[in-house]
């Protein structure tokens, strides 16, 4: 078990880190390795997969999907392409035009950084309308002061903090309110 202490700085990092953007790392090796099979915008969808749209891609990151936000080890996208190339079940299948080490990273980071669409550099979910925000469980997107966004669960307040639980590994952490962004500041007195 890991003393509130180290937990606190480990989700500081991870707030502060530079993120996975997901437009410049994430998506063009979804179109070199994926669309060929997996867009609508090349009208090949097998197993009705799309890698290529917003819309499309919101059916696949999402709990219970082929990414788990927070979760790579659970992500069965992220897994099938670390198979090894004889495995039936590898992508992309054959062996052919697979992930290289560095691509696998970046998105297993990217996954467990909470597989957002609109991470990295890009303004963080202010778009987003301040939620009427459930009162108790579910998880909830959280942003940093920075930009960065985590997926995780509302647990309480506790001094100038907010303790979150992560979706991934379901660790509880006590993070700073000033770390978060005036959102998600919002977002965790509303849910107090
Ligand atoms: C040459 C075509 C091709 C390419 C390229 C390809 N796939 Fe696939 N993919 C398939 C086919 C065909 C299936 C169905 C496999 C089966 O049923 O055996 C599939 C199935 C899948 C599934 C399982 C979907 C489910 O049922 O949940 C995932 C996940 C997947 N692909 C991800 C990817 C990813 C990620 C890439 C790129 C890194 C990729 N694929 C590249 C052809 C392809």
């Amino acid at each position: 078990m890991k003393s509130p202490l180290t937990a606190a700085l480990i989700i500081a990092n991870a707030l502060s880190a530079s993120a996975v953007d997901f437009t410049k790392e994430v998506k063009p090796i979804f179109n070199q390795k994926c669309y060929a099979c997996h867009a609508v915008s090349k009208g090949k969808t097998k197993v009705d997969l799309a890698l290529d749209t917003p819309e499309r891609l919101a059916e696949v990151i999402k709990p219970g999907g082929q990414i788990i936000p927070g979760d790579p080890a659970k992500s069965s996208l992220l897994t099938s392409c670390k198979l090894p190339d004889d495995d039936d079940d590898s992508m992309p299948p054959k062996g052919k035009n697979r992930l290289t080490p560095a691509e696998l990273i970046t998105l297993e980071t990217w996954i467990k950084e909470g597989a957002s669409m609109t991470g990295g550099a890009a303004p963080p979910v202010a778009a987003a309308p301040p939620a009427a925000a459930p009162t108790t469980g579910g998880t909830q997107s959280w942003t940093s002061n920075d930009g960065k966004a985590i997926q995780a669960t509302f647990m309480g307040l506790q001094g100038d903090g907010v303790l979150l639980k992560m979706a991934g590994n379901g660790e509880t952490f006590l993070v700073p309110l000033a770390r978060l962004s005036a959102d998600s500041q919002a977002q965790a007195k509303a849910a107090k």
